[in-house]
């Protein structure tokens, strides 16, 4: 049975138990709409520790002022049940006053890696992920905590703050699961149109040109960025809000393909963004 909990203090008392018992515990952040994205984190938590939190909280402070928190899709009943499912056997749904009570006023940033790909349009977002992610792994004190790397600016970024931070956690990144047409799973895919919908699938294909390019020799950044950019291009409602090939280290473009690389893009279909990525070596 999974237990649902809304208090940090509620939270604290449950691993102290299991910690007192000599027990592994490992954490998974999400903000809900389960999918088998998430669920392919908690069922890798379940497999590595003998207790699996997980917390499922609408963080506001990463969404911007024209950004979706009103309409975030949200079903606490259907993730609980899910969540079960995938062997959680605790789940943390606190209320944003739980978190962020009045008079809130400390920020975590990782400097210059938030403000390069999604943070240029979203100057705060990355701000507000590192520090929820700082909290709840301060208040569940994790031996690992999963990550997908469909977000992999926010897995690199999460990954450097608990590097600087020196905290006793070990960060796990996960593979990117995927419908069967190949769009990335993806809590925002259901705001997408039947018609948007249709073409989504375009972005993936673009990144499988590139790694088709990269494994026939291809190395050459400008020469990628054009065949993901083109790929994404025939898909009629798609309008690419950025297209990258950047070093994993720090987020910035390169100019060849050298060591490990990400290629990353946003794109737009009507009122949605969707982001994906590979991960390439090079
Ligand atoms: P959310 O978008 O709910 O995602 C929670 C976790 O699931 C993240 O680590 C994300 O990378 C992972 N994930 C989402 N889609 C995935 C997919 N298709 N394949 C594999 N993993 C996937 O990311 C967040 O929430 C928030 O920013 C959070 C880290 C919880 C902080 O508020």
């Amino acid at each position: 049975m999974t237990s649902r909990v809304t208090t940090i203090s509620a939270v604290r008392e449950a691993v102290a138990g299991a910690r007192a018992a000599g027990k592994t515990v490992g954490l998974v952040p999400t903000m809900g709409a389960l999918h088998e994205g998430h669920l392919s984190l908690m069922r890798r938590a379940r497999t590595d520790n003998d207790l699996v939190v997980a917390s499922i909280f609408v963080n506001p402070t990463q969404f911007g002022p024209a950004e979706d928190l009103q309409r975030y899709p949200r079903d606490l009943g259907r993730d609980l049940a899910l969540a079960g499912g995938a062997g959680v056997d605790m789940v943390f749904a606190p209320e944003p006053g739980e978190m962020y009570p009045p008079g809130y006023a400390t920020w975590v940033e990782v400097e210059g890696l938030g403000e390069r790909l999604c943070g240029t349009a979203r100057p705060r977002h990355f701000r507000g992920v590192t520090t929820v992610v700082a909290k709840l792994l301060d208040i569940c004190r994790p031996d690992r905590a999963y990550f997908g790397l469909k977000d992999g600016q926010q897995f690199v970024i999460i990954r450097r703050m608990a590097q600087d931070l020196n905290l006793p956690v070990e960060i796990v990144g996960c593979p990117t699961i995927r419908e069967p047409d190949g769009l990335a799973m993806s809590s925002r895919n259901v705001y997408l149109t039947i018609d948007e919908r249709a073409q989504a699938p375009a972005i993936h294909r673009a990144l499988r040109a590139a790694e088709s390019a990269i494994a026939i020799g291809e190395r050459d950044a400008p020469t990628l960025r054009r065949i993901v950019g083109e790929k994404v291009g025939e898909a009629s409602l798609a309008r690419a809000e950025y297209v990258e090939v950047v070093a994993t280290e720090d987020l910035l473009p390169v100019a060849r393909i050298q060591g490990e690389c990400l290629i990353a893009l946003a794109v737009w279909f009507g009122k949605t963004r969707l982001i994906d990525n590979i991960f390439v070596e090079g």
